[in-house]
């Protein structure tokens, strides 16, 4: 009788545990400039994600190159770094179960010529450089994005009201 209940209790927690992922968005300063953060915020929302975190912000070179330290490498990296630092963006965390791969999902392929219709990219960009929003691409990197972004204070607890008509747990 313990030890069913006690499963019971792991199934729950390990459901609810699973329910708080997180994954960091960001409106790039194309998005901005053109108009479209509350479009992109309304995607996550009706989808049914939870708003964790959210600011307006011009982000200084330096905490891009971090932001992009990946891909220090690449050809495309100065040009990234400017088209990043041009202008103001909108940095967000948003919560839910798969939402990193499912965010993923929602903004489309990197370079919107292979973004499916529906989707961020897809409907509102055109090409690679210029590709409106950036998604954490795994869970351990949108916990370092995460973190290079917010502070603990900025991330907000908080229960939506819709919480048990999105999950049946
Ligand atoms: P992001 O990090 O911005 O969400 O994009 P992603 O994971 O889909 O793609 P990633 O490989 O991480 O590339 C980061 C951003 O760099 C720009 N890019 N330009 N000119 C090019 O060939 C090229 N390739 C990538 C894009 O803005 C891309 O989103
Ligand atoms: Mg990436």
């Amino acid at each position: 009788m313990v030890c069913t209940l006690l499963s019971i209790f792991s199934l729950f927690s390990r459901a609810m545990a699973a329910n708080k992922e997180r994954t960091f968005i960001m409106v790039k300063p194309d998005g901005v400039q053109r108009g479209l953060v509350g479009k992109i915020i309304k995607k996550f929302e009706q989808k049914g994600f939870k708003l964790v975190a959210l600011k307006f912000v011009w982000a200084s070179e330096e905490l891009l190159k971090q932001h992009y330290s990946d891909l220090a490498g690449r050809p495309f990296f100065p040009g990234l770094v400017k088209y990043m630092s041009s202008g103001p963006v909108v940095p967000m965390v948003w919560e839910g179960l798969n939402v990193v791969k499912t965010g993923r999902v929602l903004l489309g392929a990197t370079n919107p010529a292979d973004s499916a219709p529906g989707t961020i990219r897809g409907d509102l960009c055109i090409q690679v450089g210029r590709n409106i929003i950036h998604g954490s691409d795994a869970v351990e990197s949108a916990n370092k994005e995460i973190a290079l972004w917010f502070n603990e204070k900025e991330l907000v607890t908080w229960q939506p009201a819709t919480q048990a008509w999105v999950y049946e747990d």
